[in-house]
């Protein structure tokens, strides 16, 4: 009996010891496998993405999220094509790396295209991945953030590639308003592969090593015969100051991931949230500075950058398009802790007036804090619309109509600070009571009217002044005449299209008590498909 019960103890240990044996051949081969998706296409390819200032993109998204929270999804995926040997050049994970985790205790979404892996070209399997994450990230409502690094289509997979790629633009757009979406475009981005990020609500762009374009310079060179570089074509200063297409540039790989996470600082987790909010308490939010800023000489510039320092929170403004039509300035910052977009006119930079690219620029950053509750200032000093062949031909018509219509749509709290100029047409466009402001201030030396008082007066008074002895003296007696009678902001408070006259260096205590006040805007609007935007 006691041999029976050794030999049966015997037998269980041996299944025991044999099961332990057969679960650390198994813990093997699984740390093998990660270790070798771990390598990317190799320690060489890894190490001549160093040598052009470029991190890996394992190190990308280390760097991204916090400590320790990435869970990786897919690292063990491969590619199915065969055709051109591929079966036999197979790299775990397929050239990206996609996941989730958390920046600032925040869950976000992120894909990492790895260059090391075929260039980080895109095959059937590749899109597949980064679609399982969008997918994740709009049914758990988090941000999704793309690091872009990629030879486009993977070349060997002809239509496949394709049409992965058109699965992730169709996701873009389903995203597009119900999750925040920012591309980081830290190497090549060629092709219709632009697309993607076009229709991401942020693009930043690596100086030095990233290029976006649809058609690169050889192309260009045999189609239009203009000798361009891959820089002069579609790099980061070009796409910052020439086209638009980036909102943010970075200079290196680390100064890059340093941006996105600000920028995420500002922003909601989903449309449905409401923007991270840092403590603050009240204390003497008086600015005398701003009481000194606008410069005797109506025609004289002033800096309103210098205007948004003076009443925000210290430090805290986030400039989003900053070389891009400086005419108008748009960025985020926080208002005694919280986060509001801000419009404003830039008296140093062609005297703030409204063109097509300022048009464009704004109206797309009022319809980015619209989607996501984003409450919205606007600083206001327009002289009016630009005139000119090149401003009608490049149709200023529809494009200032854009930013009527975002201003018209917008449903978030809409302040507006009239610091000096409001003429034209550009006072009703820039977020006046008339198309739902719900707050309009105006500082004492504001002019509210339909022209300057010159041009106004050589038009009325055209016959008095051709007539007079002294047209000279005439016209400026007229345009003296003018300027008391509608140079002024009284006019417009007497009709209530402004709610109040306020000294400059009480605008932030102001805008922190109506920003406050209105917290709990809600506004229905009637039940349509959609809008349709002047595109
Ligand atoms: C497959 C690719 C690839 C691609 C690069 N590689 N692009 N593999 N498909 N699209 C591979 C290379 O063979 C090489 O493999 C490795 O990636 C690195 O490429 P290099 O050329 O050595 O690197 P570099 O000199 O830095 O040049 C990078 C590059 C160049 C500028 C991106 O590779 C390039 O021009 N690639 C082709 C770009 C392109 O035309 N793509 C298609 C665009 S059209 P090894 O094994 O040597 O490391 C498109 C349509 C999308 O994308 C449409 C969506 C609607």
């Amino acid at each position: 009996m006691a041999n029976t019960t050794a030999l049966a103890f015997f037998i269980f240990a041996q299944g025991k010891y044999n099961t332990l044996i057969f679960m650390d051949k198994k813990l093997e081969i699984l740390q093998s496998k990660l270790a070798e998706a771990k390598l990317g296409g190799g320690q060489n390819r890894m190490d001549a993405q160093h040598k052009k200032g470029k991190l890996t993109a394992r190190e990308r998204v280390h760097f991204l999220l916090d400590e320790n929270s990435f869970e990786e999804i897919g690292a063990l995926v491969t590619h199915r094509s065969t055709d051109f040997g591929m079966a036999e050049q197979q790299f775990l994970g397929d050239g990206v790396v996609t996941g989730y985790g958390t920046i600032n205790g925040r869950l976000v979404y992120v894909f990492a295209q790895d260059f090391t892996v075929f260039g980080g070209s895109l095959s059937e399997t590749h899109a597949e991945k980064i679609c399982k994450v969008m997918d994740l990230a709009v049914k758990n409502g988090a941000p999704l953030i793309g690091l872009n690094d990629s030879g486009g289509a993977r070349i060997q997979e002809g239509v496949n590639s394709l049409g992965g790629y058109a699965d992730i633009f169709y996701r873009n757009v389903q995203a597009s308003g119900v999750i925040p979406q920012i591309s980081a475009i830290m190497g090549p981005c060629a092709g219709g592969a632009v697309y993607s990020p076009a229709m991401t609500d942020f693009i930043m762009m690596v100086e030095g090593s990233s290029y976006m374009f649809v058609t690169g310079p050889n192309v260009v060179k045999t189609v239009t015969n203009e000798e361009v570089t891959s820089e002069e074509l579609g790099g980061a200063s070009t796409h910052a100051s020439k086209s638009g297409v980036t909102h943010l540039t970075a200079s290196n790989d680390m100064d890059c991931i340093f941006k996105l996470k600000k920028l995420l600082s500002y922003i909601p987790q989903n449309c449905a949230d409401k923007a991270p909010t840092l403590p603050y308490e009240l204390g003497d939010e008086y600015r005398d500075l701003l009481n000194s800023i606008i410069p005797e000489n109506a025609n004289h510039p002033y800096d309103i950058k210098a205007v948004i320092a003076g009443i925000t929170d210290a430090e805290s403004f986030f400039e989003i398009h900053e070389q891009y039509a400086e005419n108008i300035v748009v960025g985020f910052a926080r208002l005694a802790g919280r986060s509001i977009g801000i419009v404003a006119n830039q008296p140093m930079n062609l005297a703030g007036v409204l063109d097509v690219n300022s048009s464009k620029k704004a109206a797309r950053f009022v319809r980015f804090c619209d989607c996501f509750n984003i409450p919205l200032l606007v600083l206001e000093d327009v002289p009016g619309f630009l005139p000119g062949t090149d401003q009608e031909w490049n149709a200023i018509i529809t494009n200032g109509a854009k930013l009527l219509y975002a201003f018209s749509e917008a449903t978030v709290p809409r302040i507006t600070v009239i610091t000096r100029k409001a003429y034209g047409g550009a006072y009703d466009v820039m977020n006046s009571k008339h198309i739902g402001a719900d707050m309009n201030f105006a500082w004492p030396g504001a002019e509210i009217a339909v022209m300057g008082a010159k041009g106004a007066s050589e038009i009325i008074f055209k016959k008095e002044i051709d007539a007079a002895a002294d047209p000279a003296a005439k016209l400026a007696e007229k345009e003296r005449q003018y300027a008391d009678t509608f140079a002024n902001p009284y006019r417009a408070a007497a009709r209530g299209f402004i709610d109040e006259v306020i000294q400059p260096r009480d605008t932030r205590r102001k805008l922190i008590k109506a920003f406050a006040m209105l917290e709990n805007k809600a506004v229905a609007r009637p039940k349509r498909k959609h809008g349709n935007v002047p595109l």
